[in-house]
């Protein structure tokens, strides 16, 4: 077991990558904290994690509300005395150009994708420098590196959360702290199957249309699986990952290359 007694927290755990990576690290022994809005899905998962044979506590936590991460880092703190691994994970996907893109679209993109990890990763940093040791993986996107058209709020709070990444690994790297970001692609999720749906009004086509579309322009041609993620987040948590830090590691069929 790679992650044995270890403690987890993973946000957006309640569905998607998310959820995969949560009942991996319990698979290699990890107790593991889920949180996110949706507390039907968070307790679910948190259900499969015990099933498991590891510990698990389900927390409501809403990224747009700075009290909601405050008090998820304390509950999580009070029930497992520690956090080792802390897993960014939950995100948020708007659309729309920047001519008519509204400020409230805008600034919750940001609170969810940006400053939300940041207050997160703030409020659970001080326990890991305290020990020396720590995890911290974000989940971030091909867009983090590359502009995409209309969603230019996503693609801002994603180039943002790697140089958060990139400058706190530097920060933290004498420390025993290890900070990474995994890129997916396209990925069968719900954020992707309601993305498709806003691509193929935006372009005129059928949801079908525009999904063959995407998959084109995949090299391996495959969309990316949610379960795809686990065993490169089991890595990056992992002691066998000691000199890897600082890294945005791409994981899309091949889609960018870098
Ligand atoms: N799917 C893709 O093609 C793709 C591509 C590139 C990058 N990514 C990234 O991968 C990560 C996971 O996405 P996914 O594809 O697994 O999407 P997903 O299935 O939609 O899951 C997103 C998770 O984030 C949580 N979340 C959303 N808003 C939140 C908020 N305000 N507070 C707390 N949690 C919130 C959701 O839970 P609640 O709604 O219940 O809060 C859910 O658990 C995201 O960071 C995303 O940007 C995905």
């Amino acid at each position: 077991m790679k992650l044995a007694d270890r403690v987890a927290l993973v946000t957006g755990g309640g569905r998607g990558i998310g959820r995969e990576i949560a009942l991996a690290f319990a698979r290699e022994g990890a107790d593991v904290a889920v949180a996110a809005r949706t507390m039907a899905q968070v307790e679910a998962v948190a259900g499969e994690v015990r099933a498991l044979g590891r510990r698990s506590l389900a927390v409501r936590l809403d990224l747009t509300d700075r009290s909601s991460i405050r008090e998820a880092a304390r509950e999580v703190m009070e029930e497992f005395g520690r956090v080792d691994i802390l897993v960014n994970n939950a995100g948020v996907l708007s659309k729309g150009g920047v001519a008519d893109l509204d400020e409230s679209t805008w600034d919750t993109t940001l609170a969810i994708n940006l400053t939300g990890p940041f207050l997160m990763t703030q409020a659970l940093l001080g326990q890991m420098l305290e020990r020396g040791k720590g995890r911290i993986i974000n989940i971030n996107s091909t867009s983090g590196k590359i502009g995409l058209p209309y969603r230019s709020a996503y693609a801002a709070s994603k180039h943002g959360a790697l140089g958060f990444m990139k400058s706190l690994a530097n920060e933290v790297a004498e420390k025993g702290i290890t900070v990474n970001a995994i890129c997916p692609g396209l990925v069968e999720t719900e954020m992707w199957d309601s993305s498709v749906k806003n691509f193929a009004a935006e372009m005129g086509n059928t949801p079908e249309e525009t999904r063959e579309m995407f998959r084109q322009r995949i090299p391996v041609k495959r969309y990316t699986e949610a379960w795809e993620f686990a065993p490169l987040a089991v890595y990056l948590a992992s002691d066998d990952s000691l000199s890897v830090t600082g890294q945005a590691i791409q994981l899309d069929g091949g889609f960018l290359q870098s």
